[in-house]
């Protein structure tokens, strides 16, 4: 399933052992496996050949350029949802067509500038954006291709931040608001709406949630198609988990299995958004155990890694696997229960909570696994931490891919206003 393994007691990222790398480069350090990545990606497409599905990686997940120019190289298309994310796509070499763009608020200075790309189309999330993309394509003189995003009501079955389907949730149109709006279609003349997008959350284990999701949308689809409205797209978002404890998600065929008929019967062209199926168990977080810390009611082991870092099981509770870098058995029979905290000044910096981890000394390195999708991502610079640096591994050498930030970068952008130097 992935490409970090024990090979005498020392964890390695393909060919590589990690705590060299952790020593050459230092921590926290990203690590990365391109046959892990890559591996996936082409599972996925693999299980979707029947209908030739375009895979438009999401690129939220991990927007390093060299993470991107590996799956653009392989075929994929990107899923992006700002003007940042449309310039690090051309920057990967991402062909304009391969792109589709999401999110609630897209501003006019976004639009436009994917609209003079020519991206595929644009994944509409309410009537009053449509009306502004139309707008916009009007001043620009160009129809622009727009799917619309039907919140389709489904119950995803994950954490609530990461459910996005109910009709509650801020994201798509319900389903009778985008039938009047396919009915009112030529009042956008500068708009062609040629497809429809569902995504309905993430880390989603279980193929239920998406077959109701998919059949709905495909009934939708064929009553349209019956009342003369013919569409080109069906893109599917998403959201499928990946094992991070003891979950069993449903395998990239499984779930290909049971929405194909489905998604056959539409006829439209198939788009898939995957984000944390391709790279969330390619990649770790390195860090380095700074000092073992005990009170009279716990134990903890401190390390160089904080929730600035990876702010997952501080935002969701999220689990990742805590694995040292070196294991003995002496040390597996002298596991404790223990929290592992960053330094950061927070009481939600930890990585995990009340875990049995195999003895580590200070100095020993530790990996929080399946950090490769939304970890690097969303890192910050809290505490005024330069983020991490990353690696991508191939076989046995391993590429810098973004260096550690400096402190120089920390405060490139700030400016103490002349006023202060006067007083
Ligand atoms: N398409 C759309 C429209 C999305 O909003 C997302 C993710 C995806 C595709 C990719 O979803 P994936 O295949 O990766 O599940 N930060 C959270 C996850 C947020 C997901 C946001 N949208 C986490 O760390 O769990």
């Amino acid at each position: 399933m992935h490409e970090f393994k024990y090979k005498n007691n020392r964890l390695y990222c393909e060919n590589v052992k990690v705590e060299d790398l952790a020593k050459k480069y230092g921590t926290p350090l990203y690590v990365y496996s391109y046959h892990t990545l890559v591996s996936h990606y082409l599972k996925l497409k693999e299980a979707f050949r029947s209908i030739d599905a375009l895979i438009c990686y999401s690129v939220k997940a991990n927007s390093s350029l060299a993470i991107l120019k590996a799956l653009v190289d392989k075929g994929a298309g990107l899923d992006i949802v700002s003007g940042g994310e449309l310039f690090r796509a051309q920057k990967a070499g991402c062909p304009a067509g391969r792109i589709v763009y999401a999110s609630v608020g897209k501003t006019d200075s976004e639009i436009e500038e994917a609209i003079r790309r020519g991206i595929l189309f644009f994944n509409v999330e309410s009537l009053p954006e449509l009306e502004n993309i139309n707008r916009i394509a009007k001043k620009l003189n160009q129809v622009t291709r727009v799917a619309i995003r039907i919140n389709p009501d489904v119950e995803a079955k994950t954490h609530k931040f990461i459910t996005t389907g109910k009709i509650t949730n801020k994201f798509g149109i319900d389903l009778d608001n985008a039938y009047k709006i396919l009915l009112q279609r030529r009042k956008f003349p500068f708009v062609k709406i040629c497809g429809l997008h569902i995504h309905i959350g993430s880390q989603i284990t279980e193929s239920a949630p998406f077959v109701a999701a998919v059949k709905k949308i495909t009934d939708f689809i064929l009553h349209l198609r019956r009342i003369g409205i013919a569409l080109e797209y069906l893109n599917i978002g998403g959201g499928l988990g990946i094992v991070y404890n003891r979950e069993s998600p449903q395998t990239a065929q499984k779930y290909a299995d049971k929405i194909i008929p489905y998604l056959k019967k539409t006829g439209l062209k198939i788009i898939l958004e995957p984000g944390r199926f391709i790279v969330g168990n390619a990649g770790i977080l390195v860090a380095k155990v700074l000092y073992l810390k005990s009170t009279p009611k716990k134990k903890f082991l401190i390390i160089d890694a904080g929730m600035n870092d990876l702010i997952r099981p501080a935002l969701y509770g999220a689990y990742h696997q805590i694995l040292p870098l070196r294991i003995t058995p002496n040390a597996l029979r002298k596991a404790q229960k223990v929290d592992v905290v960053g330094p950061i000044c927070e009481s939600g910096d930890f990585l995990a909570k009340e875990r049995k981890i195999p003895q580590v000394k200070e100095g020993e390195y530790l990996a929080a696994m399946s950090a490769g999708a939304y970890g690097f991502s969303m890192s910050s610079n809290y505490n005024s931490r330069p983020r991490a640096q990353e690696l991508l591994v191939v076989k046995d050498k391993a590429y810098v891919i973004r260096r550690r930030e400096t402190r120089d970068d920390l405060i490139h952008n700030e400016v103490i206003p002349e006023f202060f130097i006067g007083l």
